[in-house]
């Protein structure tokens, strides 16, 4: 089972659920098993994926409330989703997802059982302006760095915490008038992965998401394909962090 967890430091709105649900989409019908776990606030994967969920939701799980069994959603054949709550706040986001030993158990239980019955598991982060959700990278082996051709964003990405995962810096939201950052990117990280500026994707609500497909660019939509094949396959040796290690 391969790990990836979509981050993008302090900068919200770089595009990690757009991502994470279209490269999930891409590698179901490639008929490989995937499940997005979705830790960020109202309005991510859960509202892009699905019209809304029934409770329990996957928090209810790891705040105890719940089995992970009756939280786990069937978006479509090959695509699962452990949503989160409509109103799940950041506040409430730091909580379970910050420094809680229990829920920190039950996430790791779940993971564990997890790699008996999907191929891929995505992480869906919220853009998180605090740094304690380090232990949920234990088990991820990608760590997606979705960074926007802003000053902002490249400098909240050079601050992500990643752990010892193996970093793939993407570039969403590319257009070639913006190049300089396409070689900023890839100076820091040695690497980079683009992904164009897409009209359809900026029109995306969470209405649209299967819909919004067929409108896609072709360079848009090879660019995601790469991006699924990436993260599917194993390969990418793992780095040692590129920064200083979480404080407590
Ligand atoms: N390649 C793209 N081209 C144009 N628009 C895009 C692209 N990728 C994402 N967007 C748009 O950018 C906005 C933010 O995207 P998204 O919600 O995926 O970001 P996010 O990083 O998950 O945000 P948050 O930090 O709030 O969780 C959305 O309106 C989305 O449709
Ligand atoms: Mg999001």
């Amino acid at each position: 089972m391969r790990v990836a967890a979509f981050l993008s430091g302090s900068k919200g709105g770089t595009g990690k659920t757009t991502l994470c649900t279209l490269t999930a989409i891409e590698l179901s019908r490639r008929s490989l098993d995937v499940l997005i776990i979705d830790l960020g606030e109202s309005g991510n994967a859960t509202s892009l994926l699905t019209r809304g969920v029934e409770p329990p939701y996957f928090t209810d799980y790891l705040a105890g409330k719940a089995q992970w069994g009756d939280t786990i959603v069937e978006v479509r054949e090959h695509l699962y989703l452990a949503p989160t709550p409509p109103d799940f706040s950041l506040a409430e986001a730091k909580v379970l997802l910050g420094s809680n030993a229990a829920a920190l158990e039950r996430y790791s239980e779940f993971l564990a059982v997890m790699a008996d019955y999907v191929d891929v598991v995505y992480l869906d982060f919220p853009a998180f302006p605090f740094k304690s959700y380090g232990h949920l990278l234990s088990p991820v082996d990608t760590s997606v760095l979705v960074i926007n051709p802003d000053p902002l964003s490249f400098a909240a990405a050079l601050h992500t915490y990643t752990g010892s995962s193996y970093v793939l810096p993407v570039l969403n939201k590319y257009h070639p008038a913006a190049s300089y950052w396409r070689d900023t990117v890839e100076d820091s990280f040695n690497n980079v992965v683009i992904i164009p500026f897409d009209v359809t994707l900026s029109f995306l609500v969470k209405e649209s998401i299967f819909e919004a497909e067929r409108y896609l660019e072709s360079d848009t939509r090879k660019a995601l394909a790469e991006l699924a094949e990436k993260l599917a396959r194993p390969g990418g040796k793992r780095v040692q962090p590129y920064k200083a290690p979480l404080q407590h």
